[in-house]
């Protein structure tokens, strides 16, 4: 079967390798000529474990190929999966389908053959009616079906997530959409993932509705590290006792800085929106948004008390270790470490950082901010250690010279990855989210 995958950003381009590993024949498009180029080079345009291989093998046995021409790539292929982005937009919050709306006319203006269109894209609900009409509207002679198809990939672990799936959702409202999504995930259905066709508008309110109360479920579990913090206990015992019980599950549970990202941030914003214009509001996720939002700057205070308070802080050093919303990834997007760094910044901290593979798109998004090769760099002459993002590399630090580099034995663990009473016995004064 031909696949044809329009956006070869990280959804489209990680759909469409995999698609390609699964047999299918796909053809990736962007219409940025530089993206495309570099991946004829094998150039990956993101950090993604596995990626780059995965397209290799691929491209070697024919399967997969890159081109900026959308009429050339969509040609004969039965599945026209739209994956570009839906950023926020600007001023309002809501999400922003101009490009999905672009790619849905031009598909319908260059359609050479009977096709299913499939969004991938996240998008609010209705969309697809919307796309529907746009292709009617475009006056092409084929037969059409318009398809939801959500990804629950996460950045990091996309490439087993979408091979082995929790579940896989399709919106579709006829037998022509059915049979064709049918066949792109034929391997899955052998395999016995669990493949669930609903309406169009329930899968597009799945996908927000997962993102949500994912973000409910750390936002909860913060909260009660707070708690844990003023009262006494271990928010990881508790998340443990809670865990067990199958009603609610272990998984989500680690408390943090706060959630940020590519999707949790702007899909709660992005559903609240949506429930404001049909007048059905989601208190839980509002205060959800906010709280998330207000903690990122709360953990900056945190780590100004870690320094003795804020007159104390004026004029201190901080090693941050870890800039990326999360490990195993490149991505800065709404990291906690941006608000965190702007905090310690406004107080007069200054913060030397470094994190494995997000630096250079960390950069210009906190130009406070010094950038150095190595964690020890970094910790050298630090009042602070301050651990933002749970990279491995900060699990195997040589405690020992970290406490001849730093100027004091501080270490502020934002992740609990150390245990208090190993961090304790290394020498360190040790700080971390709801082990009081
Ligand atoms: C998420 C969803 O998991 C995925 O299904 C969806 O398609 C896209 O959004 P991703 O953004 O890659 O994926 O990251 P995820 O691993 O879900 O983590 C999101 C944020 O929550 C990170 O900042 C992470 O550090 C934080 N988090 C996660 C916690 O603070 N605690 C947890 O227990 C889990």
């Amino acid at each position: 079967m031909k696949i044809a995958m329009v956006g070869s950003g990280y959804v489209g381009l990680v759909s469409g390798a995999c698609f390609a590993d699964f047999g299918h024949d796909v053809v990736c498009i962007d219409k940025d000529q530089s993206k495309i180029d570099r991946l004829h080079a094998g150039i990956m345009p993101i950090y993604e474990p596995g990626l780059d291989a995965l397209v290799e093998n691929n491209v070697k046995a024919g399967r997969l190929s890159f081109t900026t021409d959308l009429a050339e790539g969509i040609k004969d292929a039965s599945a026209i999966f739209i994956a570009v982005g839906t950023p926020s937009r600007r001023g309002d919050g809501h999400a922003d389908l101009s490009f999905v709306y672009a790619v849905a006319r031009e598909v319908g203006e260059s359609l050479s053959n009977d096709a299913v269109i499939v969004t991938k894209s996240t998008v609010p609900v209705g969309t697809g009616d919307e796309v529907e009409r746009i292709l009617k509207e475009s006056g092409t002679k084929h037969r059409v079906a318009v398809v939801s198809n959500p990804e629950f990939l996460r950045e990091g672990a996309a490439i087993g997530d979408f091979k082995r799936p929790d579940r896989i959702v399709i919106g579709a409202e006829d037998d022509f959409g059915r049979e064709v999504m049918q066949e792109v995930y034929r391997p899955l259905f052998l395999n016995e993932s669990p493949i669930l066709f609903v309406s169009r508008r329930s899968a597009e309110i799945t996908k927000y509705a997962a993102n949500a109360f994912l973000a409910t479920k750390i936002t909860f579990i913060n909260e009660i590290a707070d708690l844990c913090e003023k009262v006494g206990g271990n928010v990881q015992d508790v998340a443990r006792g809670i865990g067990l019980d199958n009603r609610i599950g272990s998984k989500f549970l680690h408390a943090g800085p706060g959630y940020g990202g590519s999707c949790f941030p702007k899909d709660t914003l992005a559903l609240l929106k949506t429930a404001e214009d049909y007048d059905s509001p989601l208190r839980i996720v509002e205060a959800v948004a906010k709280v998330n939002d207000s903690r990122k700057r709360a953990m900056g205070r945190k780590v100004i008390e870690a320094l003795g308070g804020l007159d104390a802080a004026r004029g201190k050093r901080v090693a941050m270790l870890g800039l990326t919303f999360k490990p195993n990834t490149d991505d800065m997007r709404d990291s906690p470490s941006i608000a965190i760094a702007q905090a310690l910044a406004d107080s007069g901290v200054s913060v030397i950082a470094y994190d494995p593979e997000g630096m250079e798109l960390a950069k210009p998004l906190m130009p406070e901010v010094q950038m150095v090769d190595n964690s020890y760099e970094a910790i050298e002459g630090a009042d602070a250690v301050v651990i933002v993002t749970e990279w491995d590399a900060f699990r195997a630090l040589d405690l020992e010279r970290v406490k001849q580099l730093a100027k004091a034995p501080v270490l502020v663990d934002l992740r609990n990855i150390y245990k208090p009473d190993f961090a304790e016995a290394a020498g360190f004064t040790y700080y971390s989210i709801g082990r009081a």
